[in-house]
């Protein structure tokens, strides 16, 4: 008997052998298609490929694709565990035809695999074709030598298959397999056709058409082919099992559950083992596609498969989480096929872990409330609303957990009773609400959030992805379409758009519809759980419900990540040097810098500045994986991971290490561990190098430091170099001997210096002396001098050597120092009972537009702004030392 995997690979390898393309399984969160919650059918990857929108380098393809049917449209989440064959997980074989061949291949393709590859009895096979397809009911004729019986024609659109309202489609055909007579059931298109003996495995779409809208459908390029086989449904029939948990995959997976709660796989608890076998592998793929438990969109389908399973594992009697204890068995069934369960399995196990703690907390009380509203009730009165209402809101149980648990009593719920309690609050909040800051736009947001719901961010997987249009505000206002050249703020469904937060910037990039509508987008904001692009509309024009495609600019989110995953490296190497008393205080993450505020009291030396990026740029080049997880605060903090203090955190936080084991803190430690929802490097290589640009107060006990990351360390860096060529270029000397011969030239400046002011001494001094030059103002020799450009400091020991020579009188010595004004002013010590210099150097200086000045009376000296006033200045001094004189004389 053939095993699972080897069923998945002989079907690969079939196809492949016939040419096809063997090409992985698309993520379970579809990349190109905002409308669809998961992807549910091995085509969603193709999609453009069929229109013609797409080129790929191959025209066939086969795949098994990663589906997940659960909220949204397909959803079987109800259903699991009580049925044979629903699931919310399963694999779609699936082989396509890119306008390649058509509706003859494909058949004989499907009929050879069947028959000969997998030996199926060609009697226990019967096909449906669309009620007006002579063309395959000829060729299944032809190709399978089917009987007219078992060729049904069916004309609803069970056989015409659309992926959705709108987007590729065609008629097809489905191959079934006969249980045999000992199971009920009749054959497609009879009464009882929802039997169980007539099982579908197969579906082949020849798709032909792209539906537009709603009745406008157009033909696509060329026909092409799509085909999709549950692996589960096909294994079940080629094991000879009825039952798809009957497999060996799902078997295995069962019997551990088994094994963990120690409860028998089958019999009274069969159900919940085959919940938890299906659970545990939807949970454990969306978590390794990207997709974590929250409170809104994917991340609330997530929670409510995992809160589904815990509570069959509370049904079990588990005391402790035990699912997570199923994921090596998983990833031993899988991890081959999808290496990606390998990649992630710490994350799977830990938010598994994680979930189910936090969840036991309260299940067991809204289990015991719900008992207690129950056995009030009449055996087949429906649960009162507000009851569900208390369960989803205090305890944490989704409401179709609560239906869960209710149709095994057989028990409704008044779901209108619900919605009325949930709108209730809803209003209750916004009363409650009182915006922070700007109230009046905060409210905006807001309301808006209340209406469409937080925006989910795609941008840790991918930075190209679709999002459907919510919501376009122009001038303050929510407008129904923009054109070219408005300024406006998109908010989508879906993005992978960072919005600014924690320091990080937001993204730069384009929104666009291919041919059409295209908007620049220059700042992302994060505001109430919505991402808002804001920018302007260059191309067409964008309505209100749009597709748009979401282009992340790579490069400048690229040096993002560098500058943020080099944030938490010096982060703790500033701990690590300076001591645990350093803690964040603030933080910017921008393209081309980060700054980083830290409280701690003195000025950081250099050593301690090289030492700290020392320390970084050793761990970025230890190069080790950055990873993430998901985990609750207070397990966070207990791990020792940095939160910022007074940060509201939710139920659940993102945890994010880098830099390898840490040696000090040992216990299987990284270097840094903090909890963070911004975008970072895969491995700490990825930064490239740090350089700390500078180090300052930024206010009493904080410091700031900014430094600089991967490409714009490097511009720094070249910045600087040149900087030292230049100054090396202008000396004619390499930048090596820049050091010595700076000091070599200050020295020789210093020597200059001096040598200039001995030579204006002496020129000052000089010629036939003094004496010659002085003249008369009565009987008091006066000296006076106007100069240019002499440093005032000079001019003192100017006048000394005047006043050597001088005898006896008054040395006044001006200079016009680039307009501004200094005076000195010397009376040798024969006057000073007679005149001040102190008196006369106040009234040179009021002459030069000064005021004051000051010394002894035989050396005062001062200043004034106005350099051009020197005669000015003298005349002053004159006319008060013949008023001087005059005095005496009486
Ligand atoms: N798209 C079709 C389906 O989902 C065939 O793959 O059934």
């Amino acid at each position: 008997m053939s095993t699972t995997k080897e069923i998945r690979s002989s079907f690969l390898d079939y196809f492949a052998k016939n040419g096809h393309e063997k090409v992985e399984s698309s993520p379970l969160v579809p990349r190109n298609d905002p409308t669809l919650l998961f992807t549910n059918a091995g085509m969603v990857q193709f999609k453009n490929v069929f229109t013609g929108q797409e080129k790929r380098p191959y025209n066939r393809a086969v795949t098994t694709q990663k589906c997940v049917r659960a909220g949204g449209k397909h959803n079987d989440l109800e259903n699991v565990g009580h049925t044979a064959r629903h699931h919310t997980f399963f694999e779609m074989l699936g082989n396509f035809s890119f306008g390649d061949y058509f509706k003859d291949e494909a058949i004989e393709l499907a009929w050879n695999l069947l028959t000969k590859g997998f030996g199926l009895s060609k009697d226990k096979l019967l096909v449906t074709i669309y009620h007006d397809d002579d063309e395959a009911a000829n060729l299944w004729k032809k190709v399978a030598g089917l009987p007219d019986d078992r060729i049904i024609r069916i004309a609803t659109s069970d056989n015409f298959w659309s992926m959705g309202d709108t987007g590729p489609c065609g008629p097809c055909s489905e191959i079934f397999y006969d249980h045999g007579e000992s199971i009920p059931g009749g054959p497609p298109g009879s009464p009882d056709e929802d039997g169980d003996r007539f099982i579908e495995i197969w579906n082949l779409v020849f798709m032909q058409y792209e539906q537009l809208s709603k009745d406008q459908r157009e033909n696509l390029p060329r026909p092409s082919i799509d085909t999709g086989m549950g692996l589960e449904r096909l294994t079940a029939v080629l094991q000879g099992k009825h039952d798809n948990y009957d497999i060996d995959l799902m078997r295995h997976i069962i019997e551990a559950s088994a094994e963990v709660s120690g409860v028998a796989p089958d019999g009274e608890f069969k159900v919940s083992h085959r919940v938890i076998a299906d659970h545990l592998r939807s949970s454990s793929f969306l978590v390794a596609d990207g997709v974590m438990p929250s409170n809104e969109g994917r991340g609330y389908v997530l929670r409510r498969i995992m809160r589904r399973a815990m509570r069959h594992a509370h049904i079990l009697g588990a005391k402790d989480p035990m699912i997570w204890k199923l994921v090596p068995t998983l990833v031993d069934e899988m991890g081959e096929a999808f290496p990606e369960l390998h990649r992630a399995q710490s994350l799977i196990t830990e938010t598994l872990k994680v979930e189910e703690n936090q969840f036991k907390q309260t299940l067991d009380r809204g289990l015991k409330l719900l008992e207690d509203a129950t056995e009030k009730l009449g055996s087949t009165e429906a649960l009162p609303g507000d009851v569900a209402f208390k369960l989803y809101d205090t305890y944490g149980f989704p409401l179709d957990l609560t239906k869960d648990i209710l149709r095994g009593q057989n028990r409704e719920l008044d779901e209108a009773g619900f919605d009325a309690a949930m709108k209730k609050q809803k209003e209750a909040a916004r009363a409650a609400w009182s915006g922070s800051g700007d109230a009046a736009t905060e409210t905006v947001w807001f309301d808006l959030h209340q209406k469409v719901g937080a925006t989910e961010f795609l941008g840790y997987q991918t930075e190209t992805a679709e999002g459907k249009t919510q919501a376009i505000i122009k001038d303050g206002k929510e407008v129904e379409s923009v054109a070219e050249g408005d300024e406006v703020m998109v908010v989508l469904n879906q993005t992978s758009f960072y919005g600014e937060s924690g320091g990080q910037q937001g993204d730069h990039g384009v929104l666009k519809m291919p041919g059409g509508f295209e908007m620049v987008v220059t700042d992302t904001q994060k505001k109430q759980d919505l991402v808002i692009h804001i920018g302007q509309v260059k191309k067409g024009a964008l309505k209100n419900g749009d597709v748009v495609e979401t282009h992340v600019d790579r490069r400048r989110r690229a040096k993002l990540r560098a500058h943020h995953s080099a944030t938490h490296l010096l982060h703790e190497a500033l701990r690590q040097e300076l001591g645990d008393h350093v803690t964040q205080k603030g933080s910017l993450v921008a393209e081309d810098r980060l700054r980083f505020d830290f409280s701690h009291q003195k000025p950081m030396s250099e050593a301690e500045l090289w030492a700290v990026e020392r320390m970084v740029n050793d761990r970025i080049r230890i190069n080790a994986d950055v990873a993430v997880h998901l985990t609750t605060p207070e397990e966070a903090i207990e791990a020792g991971a940095m939160a910022l203090f007074g940060e509201k955190y939710g139920d659940e936080v993102r945890v994010v290490s880098m830099g390898g084991l840490d040696e000090v803190k040992g216990a299987g430690r990284d270097y840094s561990t903090e909890l963070c929802g911004g975008t970072h490097v895969a491995r700490t290589g990825d930064i490239g190098f740090l350089k700390i640009v500078s180090e300052g107060g930024l206010a009493a006990g904080i410091r700031r430091i900014e430094a600089v990351a991967g490409e714009a360390a490097l511009d720094y860096v070249n910045g600087r170099e040149k900087l030292l060529a230049e100054a090396a270029h202008s000396l004619k000397i390499s930048p090596n001997e820049l050091a010595p011969r700076i000091h070599h030239l200050l020295d020789e400046r210093k020597r200059l210096e001096r040598e200039l002011a001995d030579t204006r001494k002496k020129l000052v001094s000089g010629g036939g002396g003094p004496a010659e030059e002085a003249e008369k103002v009565g009987d008091i020799s006066l000296m006076a001098r106007l100069l240019a450009d002499v440093p005032p400091k000079d001019l003192k020991p100017m006048a000394d050597e005047i006043k050597k020579k001088l005898k006896s009188g008054v040395i006044v010595l001006i200079a016009n120092n680039d307009g501004k004004a200094s005076i000195v002013v010397s009376v040798t010590d024969d006057l000073t009972g007679e005149i001040s210099a102190v008196d006369l150097v106040r009234a040179g200086s009021e002459a030069l537009g000064g005021k004051g000045g000051g010394g002894r009376s035989d050396m005062a000296q001062a200043g004034g702004p106005d350099g051009t006033k020197g005669a000015d200045a003298v005349a002053a001094i004159k006319k008060l030392i013949a008023e001087g004189e005059v005095a005496a004389a009486r």
